[in-house]
Protein backbone atom coordinates (compact mmCIF):
# COMPACT_ATOMS: atom_id res chain seq x y z
CA UNK A 1 0.00 0.00 0.00
CA UNK A 2 1.29 3.56 -1.08
CA UNK A 3 0.03 6.36 1.17
CA UNK A 4 0.49 9.98 0.55
CA UNK A 5 -0.27 12.43 3.27
CA UNK A 6 -0.40 15.84 2.37
CA UNK A 7 2.57 16.13 0.08
CA UNK A 8 4.10 19.13 -1.45
CA UNK A 9 6.79 19.53 -3.78
CA UNK A 10 8.20 23.40 -4.59
CA UNK A 11 11.01 22.84 -7.01
CA UNK A 12 13.91 24.86 -6.54
CA UNK A 13 13.11 28.38 -7.98
CA UNK A 14 10.11 27.84 -8.79
CA UNK A 15 7.18 29.85 -6.79
CA UNK A 16 3.71 28.20 -7.38
CA UNK A 17 4.13 23.91 -5.91
CA UNK A 18 4.23 21.24 -8.89
CA UNK A 19 2.43 18.80 -6.65
CA UNK A 20 0.28 21.03 -3.84
CA UNK A 21 -0.90 18.89 -0.43
CA UNK A 22 -1.60 15.84 -2.07
CA UNK A 23 -3.53 13.29 0.05
CA UNK A 24 -4.42 9.66 -1.71
CA UNK A 25 -3.93 5.89 -0.91
CA UNK A 26 -3.14 3.32 -3.61
CA UNK A 27 -4.71 -0.12 -2.24
CA UNK A 28 -2.30 -2.84 -2.29
CA UNK A 29 -2.56 -5.08 -5.76
CA UNK A 30 -4.55 -2.19 -7.41
CA UNK A 31 -3.69 -0.38 -10.09
CA UNK A 32 -3.91 3.58 -9.88
CA UNK A 33 -4.05 5.86 -12.95
CA UNK A 34 -2.87 9.41 -12.69
CA UNK A 35 -4.31 11.49 -14.89
CA UNK A 36 -4.22 14.90 -15.71
CA UNK A 37 -2.68 17.10 -18.69
CA UNK A 38 0.55 18.31 -19.19
CA UNK A 39 2.26 19.84 -16.41
CA UNK A 40 -0.19 19.02 -13.56
CA UNK A 41 2.51 17.38 -11.36
CA UNK A 42 1.81 13.57 -12.29
CA UNK A 43 5.54 12.69 -12.84
CA UNK A 44 6.86 14.22 -9.95
CA UNK A 45 4.35 12.86 -8.12
CA UNK A 46 5.36 8.97 -8.90
CA UNK A 47 9.17 10.27 -8.96
CA UNK A 48 8.40 11.49 -4.72
CA UNK A 49 7.46 7.90 -4.11
CA UNK A 50 10.83 6.19 -5.40
CA UNK A 51 12.83 9.32 -4.12
CA UNK A 52 14.27 10.08 -7.47
CA UNK A 53 13.07 13.43 -5.72
CA UNK A 54 12.28 14.71 -2.44
CA UNK A 55 9.28 16.03 -1.00
CA UNK A 56 8.85 19.41 0.21
CA UNK A 57 6.49 18.80 2.78
CA UNK A 58 4.69 15.96 3.98
CA UNK A 59 4.77 11.79 4.32
CA UNK A 60 4.83 9.02 1.72
CA UNK A 61 4.65 5.22 3.25
CA UNK A 62 4.78 2.27 1.79
CA UNK A 63 3.38 -0.57 3.67
CA UNK A 64 3.60 1.82 6.43
CA UNK A 65 6.52 2.55 6.67
CA UNK A 66 7.83 6.43 5.81
CA UNK A 67 10.04 6.27 3.11
CA UNK A 68 12.91 9.08 4.31
CA UNK A 69 14.33 5.72 6.84
CA UNK A 70 14.11 3.53 3.50
CA UNK A 71 17.99 3.80 1.93
CA UNK A 72 16.99 5.82 -1.53
CA UNK A 73 18.82 3.06 -3.49
CA UNK A 74 17.61 0.12 -1.80
CA UNK A 75 14.16 1.28 -1.95
CA UNK A 76 14.48 2.18 -6.38
CA UNK A 77 16.29 -1.21 -6.47
CA UNK A 78 12.77 -2.50 -4.59
CA UNK A 79 10.36 -0.36 -7.10
CA UNK A 80 10.16 -1.05 -10.41
CA UNK A 81 10.08 2.07 -12.90
CA UNK A 82 8.88 2.46 -15.88
CA UNK A 83 10.46 6.01 -17.24
CA UNK A 84 8.66 8.67 -19.10
CA UNK A 85 10.27 8.44 -22.97
CA UNK A 86 11.40 5.03 -22.16
CA UNK A 87 15.12 6.02 -21.40
CA UNK A 88 16.81 3.06 -22.06
CA UNK A 89 20.90 3.14 -22.14
CA UNK A 90 21.23 3.67 -25.80
CA UNK A 91 25.18 1.96 -26.16
CA UNK A 92 23.57 -1.16 -24.05
CA UNK A 93 21.66 -4.34 -25.67
CA UNK A 94 18.71 -4.78 -24.81
CA UNK A 95 19.44 -7.76 -22.37
CA UNK A 96 21.56 -5.61 -20.66
CA UNK A 97 18.99 -3.00 -20.22
CA UNK A 98 16.76 -5.06 -18.33
CA UNK A 99 19.39 -6.59 -16.74
CA UNK A 100 20.12 -3.46 -14.60
CA UNK A 101 18.46 -4.14 -11.51
CA UNK A 102 19.17 -7.52 -11.11
CA UNK A 103 22.52 -6.44 -11.71
CA UNK A 104 22.01 -4.40 -8.55
CA UNK A 105 20.70 -6.83 -6.68
CA UNK A 106 24.05 -9.38 -7.48
CA UNK A 107 22.19 -11.99 -8.85
CA UNK A 108 24.29 -14.62 -10.82
CA UNK A 109 24.76 -14.63 -14.23
CA UNK A 110 22.67 -17.90 -14.97
CA UNK A 111 19.59 -16.42 -13.39
CA UNK A 112 20.23 -13.14 -15.22
CA UNK A 113 19.89 -14.46 -19.03
CA UNK A 114 17.22 -16.45 -17.93
CA UNK A 115 14.85 -13.69 -16.21
CA UNK A 116 16.00 -11.50 -19.53
CA UNK A 117 14.76 -14.56 -21.79
CA UNK A 118 11.73 -14.82 -20.00
CA UNK A 119 10.73 -11.29 -20.07
CA UNK A 120 11.11 -11.14 -23.64
CA UNK A 121 9.28 -13.94 -24.13
CA UNK A 122 6.23 -12.54 -21.71
CA UNK A 123 6.66 -9.29 -23.30
CA UNK A 124 6.09 -10.27 -27.11
CA UNK A 125 9.97 -9.89 -28.53
CA UNK A 126 11.91 -13.52 -29.26
CA UNK A 127 15.11 -13.70 -27.21
CA UNK A 128 16.88 -15.23 -29.60
CA UNK A 129 16.30 -12.49 -32.09
CA UNK A 130 16.00 -9.41 -29.71
CA UNK A 131 18.81 -9.74 -26.73
CA UNK A 132 21.64 -8.54 -28.61
CA UNK A 133 19.86 -5.80 -30.44
CA UNK A 134 20.87 -1.79 -29.60
CA UNK A 135 18.10 0.34 -28.73
CA UNK A 136 18.16 1.83 -31.80
CA UNK A 137 17.53 -1.10 -33.29
CA UNK A 138 13.68 -1.16 -32.07
CA UNK A 139 11.05 0.42 -33.15
CA UNK A 140 9.03 2.67 -30.40
CA UNK A 141 6.58 0.01 -29.27
CA UNK A 142 9.35 -2.77 -29.03
CA UNK A 143 11.01 -0.30 -26.72
CA UNK A 144 8.42 0.47 -24.79
CA UNK A 145 8.09 -3.47 -24.32
CA UNK A 146 11.76 -3.52 -23.08
CA UNK A 147 10.95 -0.26 -20.50
CA UNK A 148 8.08 -1.90 -19.32
CA UNK A 149 10.61 -6.02 -18.68
CA UNK A 150 13.25 -3.92 -17.48
CA UNK A 151 10.57 -2.56 -14.67
CA UNK A 152 9.30 -5.88 -14.02
CA UNK A 153 13.04 -7.44 -13.74
CA UNK A 154 13.20 -8.39 -10.32
CA UNK A 155 9.50 -8.81 -9.87
CA UNK A 156 8.75 -5.94 -7.37
CA UNK A 157 5.50 -5.57 -5.72
CA UNK A 158 5.23 -2.08 -6.65
CA UNK A 159 5.49 -0.23 -10.23
CA UNK A 160 5.24 3.29 -11.04
CA UNK A 161 5.00 3.21 -14.30
CA UNK A 162 5.24 6.83 -16.49
CA UNK A 163 3.26 7.22 -19.44
CA UNK A 164 4.26 3.22 -20.23
CA UNK A 165 2.47 2.63 -23.45
CA UNK A 166 3.04 6.68 -24.87
CA UNK A 167 5.16 6.34 -27.65
CA UNK A 168 3.17 3.61 -29.98
CA UNK A 169 0.18 3.86 -32.26
CA UNK A 170 -3.22 3.34 -31.11
CA UNK A 171 -3.48 -0.16 -32.28
CA UNK A 172 -0.38 -1.54 -30.68
CA UNK A 173 -1.30 0.95 -27.78
CA UNK A 174 -4.30 -1.10 -27.43
CA UNK A 175 -2.55 -4.39 -27.79
CA UNK A 176 -0.04 -3.58 -25.10
CA UNK A 177 -2.62 -2.43 -22.59
CA UNK A 178 -4.43 -5.94 -22.91
CA UNK A 179 -1.24 -7.60 -22.22
CA UNK A 180 -0.35 -5.69 -19.30
CA UNK A 181 -3.91 -6.09 -17.63
CA UNK A 182 -3.69 -9.88 -18.52
CA UNK A 183 -0.53 -9.92 -16.27
CA UNK A 184 -1.52 -7.94 -13.63
CA UNK A 185 -4.38 -10.18 -12.88
CA UNK A 186 -1.97 -12.58 -12.14
CA UNK A 187 0.62 -10.40 -10.93
CA UNK A 188 -1.63 -8.50 -8.86
CA UNK A 189 1.27 -5.75 -8.29
CA UNK A 190 0.54 -2.25 -6.78
CA UNK A 191 0.93 -0.10 -10.09
CA UNK A 192 0.75 3.61 -10.16
CA UNK A 193 0.12 4.41 -13.82
CA UNK A 194 0.21 7.68 -15.54
CA UNK A 195 -1.04 8.58 -18.66
CA UNK A 196 -2.82 12.19 -20.16
CA UNK A 197 -5.21 9.62 -22.23
CA UNK A 198 -8.64 9.53 -19.86
CA UNK A 199 -9.77 6.33 -22.06
CA UNK A 200 -6.33 4.75 -21.10
CA UNK A 201 -7.24 5.66 -16.99
CA UNK A 202 -10.71 4.05 -17.86
CA UNK A 203 -9.37 0.82 -19.10
CA UNK A 204 -6.65 0.56 -16.99
CA UNK A 205 -7.23 1.98 -14.02
CA UNK A 206 -9.34 0.07 -10.71
CA UNK A 207 -8.70 3.99 -9.39
CA UNK A 208 -8.22 6.91 -11.40
CA UNK A 209 -6.64 10.31 -9.70
CA UNK A 210 -7.48 12.97 -11.43
CA UNK A 211 -5.25 16.29 -11.35
CA UNK A 212 -5.06 19.91 -12.35
CA UNK A 213 -2.46 21.83 -11.71
CA UNK A 214 -0.34 19.80 -8.95
CA UNK A 215 -4.26 19.20 -7.30
CA UNK A 216 -6.06 16.20 -6.54
CA UNK A 217 -9.49 16.89 -8.26
CA UNK A 218 -10.94 13.83 -8.00
CA UNK A 219 -10.33 10.19 -7.01
CA UNK A 220 -12.72 7.26 -7.51
CA UNK A 221 -13.34 4.20 -9.57
CA UNK A 222 -13.72 4.44 -13.08
CA UNK A 223 -17.46 4.11 -12.63
CA UNK A 224 -17.43 6.87 -9.91
CA UNK A 225 -15.12 9.49 -11.82
CA UNK A 226 -17.81 9.03 -14.87
CA UNK A 227 -21.03 9.08 -13.12
CA UNK A 228 -20.21 11.89 -10.88
CA UNK A 229 -17.67 14.12 -12.13
CA UNK A 230 -17.02 16.50 -8.92
CA UNK A 231 -16.85 19.79 -11.61
CA UNK A 232 -16.49 21.10 -15.04
CA UNK A 233 -12.88 20.84 -15.19
CA UNK A 234 -13.51 17.16 -14.72
CA UNK A 235 -16.58 16.83 -17.18
CA UNK A 236 -14.45 18.73 -19.88
CA UNK A 237 -11.19 16.38 -19.43
CA UNK A 238 -13.99 13.28 -19.58
CA UNK A 239 -15.16 14.81 -22.84
CA UNK A 240 -19.07 14.76 -24.59
CA UNK A 241 -18.76 10.88 -25.26
CA UNK A 242 -19.32 10.06 -21.26
CA UNK A 243 -22.30 8.07 -21.47
CA UNK A 244 -20.49 5.67 -24.23
CA UNK A 245 -17.76 5.53 -21.84
CA UNK A 246 -19.60 4.47 -19.24
CA UNK A 247 -20.52 1.63 -21.75
CA UNK A 248 -17.00 0.64 -21.79
CA UNK A 249 -17.13 -0.66 -18.64
CA UNK A 250 -19.42 -3.07 -18.57
CA UNK A 251 -19.96 -6.02 -21.36
CA UNK A 252 -22.93 -7.84 -22.77
CA UNK A 253 -22.95 -10.84 -20.30
CA UNK A 254 -23.98 -7.59 -17.51
CA UNK A 255 -26.62 -6.98 -19.17
CA UNK A 256 -27.96 -9.93 -21.73
CA UNK A 257 -31.33 -11.22 -20.86
CA UNK A 258 -31.43 -15.23 -20.75
CA UNK A 259 -34.56 -15.92 -21.93
CA UNK A 260 -34.05 -18.15 -24.63
CA UNK A 261 -36.69 -19.05 -27.22
CA UNK A 262 -35.64 -20.89 -30.28
CA UNK A 263 -37.27 -22.42 -33.10
CA UNK A 264 -36.52 -24.95 -36.09
CA UNK A 265 -36.72 -23.12 -39.95
CA UNK A 266 -40.28 -25.31 -40.53
CA UNK A 267 -41.65 -23.41 -36.92
CA UNK A 268 -40.90 -19.77 -38.54
CA UNK A 269 -44.75 -18.60 -39.31
CA UNK A 270 -46.36 -19.28 -35.53
CA UNK A 271 -43.58 -18.46 -33.06
CA UNK A 272 -45.72 -15.66 -31.65
CA UNK A 273 -47.10 -18.08 -28.87
CA UNK A 274 -44.36 -19.57 -28.12
CA UNK A 275 -42.15 -16.44 -27.40
CA UNK A 276 -45.19 -15.14 -25.61
CA UNK A 277 -45.10 -17.84 -23.36
CA UNK A 278 -41.74 -17.66 -22.53
CA UNK A 279 -42.23 -13.75 -21.88
CA UNK A 280 -38.37 -13.23 -25.20
CA UNK A 281 -38.86 -11.01 -27.57
CA UNK A 282 -36.40 -12.91 -29.72
CA UNK A 283 -36.83 -15.90 -31.18
CA UNK A 284 -33.92 -18.00 -32.25
CA UNK A 285 -33.97 -19.73 -35.34
CA UNK A 286 -31.86 -22.66 -36.03
CA UNK A 287 -30.40 -24.30 -38.71
CA UNK A 288 -30.60 -28.43 -39.76
CA UNK A 289 -27.32 -28.57 -38.19
CA UNK A 290 -28.87 -26.80 -34.79
CA UNK A 291 -26.94 -23.38 -34.80
CA UNK A 292 -28.27 -20.38 -34.95
CA UNK A 293 -29.19 -18.98 -38.51
CA UNK A 294 -30.84 -15.50 -37.08
CA UNK A 295 -33.72 -14.56 -34.94
CA UNK A 296 -37.50 -13.00 -35.44
CA UNK A 297 -38.33 -10.37 -32.96
CA UNK A 298 -41.90 -8.84 -32.02
CA UNK A 299 -41.00 -5.84 -33.95
CA UNK A 300 -40.93 -8.49 -37.23
CA UNK A 301 -44.20 -9.99 -35.96
CA UNK A 302 -46.05 -6.30 -35.55
CA UNK A 303 -45.01 -5.49 -38.68
CA UNK A 304 -44.99 -8.84 -40.67
CA UNK A 305 -48.03 -10.74 -38.86
CA UNK A 306 -48.10 -13.57 -37.28
CA UNK A 307 -48.32 -15.80 -39.95
CA UNK A 308 -46.50 -14.05 -42.32
CA UNK A 309 -45.31 -16.27 -45.50
CA UNK A 310 -42.38 -18.47 -44.43
CA UNK A 311 -40.39 -16.87 -47.40
CA UNK A 312 -40.61 -13.23 -45.98
CA UNK A 313 -39.81 -13.68 -42.32
CA UNK A 314 -36.61 -16.38 -43.98
CA UNK A 315 -35.12 -13.12 -45.58
CA UNK A 316 -35.81 -11.72 -42.04
CA UNK A 317 -34.29 -14.19 -40.45
CA UNK A 318 -30.91 -14.34 -42.94
CA UNK A 319 -30.04 -10.51 -42.37
CA UNK A 320 -29.63 -11.14 -38.23
CA UNK A 321 -26.89 -13.72 -39.81
CA UNK A 322 -24.19 -11.27 -38.40
CA UNK A 323 -26.43 -10.30 -35.53
CA UNK A 324 -24.52 -11.61 -32.32
CA UNK A 325 -21.73 -10.60 -29.96
CA UNK A 326 -19.62 -12.83 -27.79
CA UNK A 327 -20.22 -12.33 -23.51
CA UNK A 328 -17.65 -10.59 -23.18
CA UNK A 329 -17.81 -8.06 -25.67
CA UNK A 330 -17.66 -4.45 -24.33
CA UNK A 331 -21.03 -2.85 -24.43
CA UNK A 332 -19.52 -0.51 -26.19
CA UNK A 333 -19.02 -2.48 -28.90
CA UNK A 334 -22.03 -3.77 -29.10
CA UNK A 335 -23.82 -0.74 -29.61
CA UNK A 336 -21.12 0.12 -32.55
CA UNK A 337 -22.34 -3.12 -34.17
CA UNK A 338 -26.40 -2.49 -33.25
CA UNK A 339 -25.72 0.83 -35.33
CA UNK A 340 -23.68 -0.82 -38.23
CA UNK A 341 -26.05 -3.80 -38.74
CA UNK A 342 -28.94 -0.90 -38.30
CA UNK A 343 -30.44 -3.34 -35.75
CA UNK A 344 -32.13 -3.15 -32.08
CA UNK A 345 -31.23 -6.34 -31.41
CA UNK A 346 -28.42 -8.76 -31.27
CA UNK A 347 -28.04 -12.56 -29.95
CA UNK A 348 -25.73 -13.04 -27.16
CA UNK A 349 -23.55 -16.18 -27.64
CA UNK A 350 -20.18 -17.85 -25.49
CA UNK A 351 -18.35 -19.53 -28.01
CA UNK A 352 -21.10 -21.62 -30.26
CA UNK A 353 -23.94 -21.67 -27.95
CA UNK A 354 -26.63 -19.31 -27.38
CA UNK A 355 -26.74 -17.76 -24.10
CA UNK A 356 -29.04 -14.73 -24.48
CA UNK A 357 -30.52 -11.71 -26.07
CA UNK A 358 -29.79 -7.52 -25.79
CA UNK A 359 -31.40 -5.13 -27.15
CA UNK A 360 -30.91 -1.45 -27.57
CA UNK A 361 -33.44 -0.79 -24.87
CA UNK A 362 -31.74 -2.92 -22.41
CA UNK A 363 -28.39 -0.95 -23.11
CA UNK A 364 -29.73 2.61 -22.90
CA UNK A 365 -31.56 1.18 -18.84
CA UNK A 366 -27.84 -0.06 -18.02
CA UNK A 367 -26.38 3.16 -19.09
CA UNK A 368 -28.75 5.44 -17.45
CA UNK A 369 -28.80 3.73 -14.48
CA UNK A 370 -25.01 3.27 -14.15
CA UNK A 371 -24.94 7.03 -14.81
CA UNK A 372 -27.72 7.74 -11.65
CA UNK A 373 -25.37 5.62 -8.94
N1 LIG B 1 13.30 19.53 -12.36
C1 LIG B 1 12.38 20.50 -12.39
N2 LIG B 1 12.70 21.77 -12.05
C2 LIG B 1 11.79 22.75 -12.07
N3 LIG B 1 10.51 22.58 -12.41
C3 LIG B 1 10.12 21.35 -12.76
C4 LIG B 1 11.03 20.24 -12.77
N4 LIG B 1 10.36 19.13 -13.16
C5 LIG B 1 9.09 19.53 -13.37
N5 LIG B 1 8.93 20.84 -13.13
C6 LIG B 1 7.67 21.60 -13.23
O1 LIG B 1 6.73 21.03 -12.34
C7 LIG B 1 5.44 20.96 -12.94
C8 LIG B 1 4.96 19.51 -12.96
O2 LIG B 1 5.80 18.76 -13.82
P1 LIG B 1 5.60 17.20 -14.07
O3 LIG B 1 6.73 16.72 -14.86
O4 LIG B 1 5.34 16.52 -12.77
O5 LIG B 1 4.26 17.22 -14.93
P2 LIG B 1 3.50 16.04 -15.67
O6 LIG B 1 2.11 16.05 -15.16
O7 LIG B 1 4.25 14.78 -15.56
O8 LIG B 1 3.47 16.54 -17.19
P3 LIG B 1 3.61 15.73 -18.59
O9 LIG B 1 2.24 15.17 -18.87
O10 LIG B 1 3.97 16.79 -19.58
O11 LIG B 1 4.65 14.69 -18.44
C9 LIG B 1 5.58 21.59 -14.31
O12 LIG B 1 5.18 22.93 -14.23
C10 LIG B 1 7.07 21.50 -14.61
O13 LIG B 1 7.49 22.55 -15.42
MG1 LIG C 1 5.25 13.59 -16.94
Amino acid sequence: MIELREVSKVYPGQSAPAVDNLSMTVEKGETCVLVGPSGCGKSTTLRMINRMIDTTAGTILIDGKDIRQSDPDKLRMDIGYVIQQIGLLPHRSVAENIAIVPRLHGWPKDRIKKRVDELLTLIGLDPEESRHKFPSQLSGGQMQRVGVARAMAVDPPIMLMDEPFGAVDPIARNHLQDEFLRLQKEMKKTICFVTHDINEAIKMGDRIAIFSAGQLVQYGTPQEILSKPTNDFVKDFIGLDRVVKILSLFHVKDVARRTICTAGESELPNVAGKMRDLGADTCFVLDNGGRAAGFITWEDIAKHGDSAASETMQQIVAGRKKAFVQELVLLRDALSLMLELDTEHLGVMDGNRITGAISLRDIRKHASKKEGE
